[in-house]
């Protein structure tokens, strides 16, 4: 699948979604080029149809673009509840298990993710897999000792790289830390990873996404297709 055809689905996937959001409800706003198009769709409802919903952003980017749409953003410590957030993902698999964090922003992303009452997320078809771990997994890590984490890593057999800015300098999270890209080609035993890298100190978050999302629309040559 070529940028073109592969951008068309995402298209189609982020238009579903926004199909989601009514008058009045708080919606968590993903990360990431198939977010963007989500978006596109709620500003373009917003400016044209006149809905009126208050969003919660996963990163500054997405803030960004909304609020040129002029859609309304809070601060997540300033509702009570969110009533569904929409994300993209790297990968999933048919039992919900994914990687996050593509786009650097996984810790909001989980935050957001974890305080929603539904969770959908809106991927291009070459995203469903049989088992995640091609895609490499993004670790949030805090610059100081990050070396020392990369170094366990590297023990444990996982290929760390620690990700980089095309200025040459480490990219920085939203929370100004790094993000460590684990390579592991197959990963059979999630929920184990999940543990051993959240118990790792100087770990923030990582981007294992298990089991919690609740509807899964994927952009199909032949229409969007939902996973339930
Ligand atoms: C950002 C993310 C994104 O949702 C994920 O990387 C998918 O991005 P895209 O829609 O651009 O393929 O997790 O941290």
């Amino acid at each position: 699948m070529d940028k073109t055809q592969q951008d068309a689905l995402k298209k189609a996937a982020g238009i579903e979604a926004a199909k989601l959001i009514e008058n009045g409800m708080i919606a968590g706003l993903g990360t990431g080029s198939t977010v963007r198009f989500l978006v596109d769709e709620l500003g373009r409802r917003v400016q044209e149809e006149g809905l009126t919903f208050t969003g919660v952003t996963t990163s500054r980017r997405t803030q960004e673009q909304a609020e040129g749409y002029g859609i309304k953003i809070v601060d997540i410590d300033d509702v009570d509840h969110i009533d569904v957030t929409i994300d993209g993902a790297d990968e999933v698999d048919q039992n919900f298990n994914s990687i996050k964090g593509g786009g650097a922003a996984l810790l909001w992303e989980k935050i957001v993710a974890t305080n929603s009452n539904k969770i959908v997320w809106i991927v291009d078809e070459s995203k469903v897999v049989d088992t995640i771990g091609k895609f490499p997994l993004p670790v949030e890590v805090i610059p100081f000792g990050a070396g020392h984490v990369i170094k366990r890593f590297e023990d444990r057999g996982y290929q760390p790289t620690l990700r980089m800015a095309e200025d040459g300098k480490p990219v920085r999270t939203d929370e100004n830390n790094y993000v460590v890209d684990l390579h592991l080609e197959l990963i059979d035993h999630p929920q184990d990873l999940a543990e051993d890298l959240i118990n790792t100190v100087g770990v923030v978050e990582h981007g294992l996404f298990l089991n919690m999302v609740d509807t899964v629309i994927v952009g199909d040559p032949h229409g969007p297709r939902v996973m339930t």
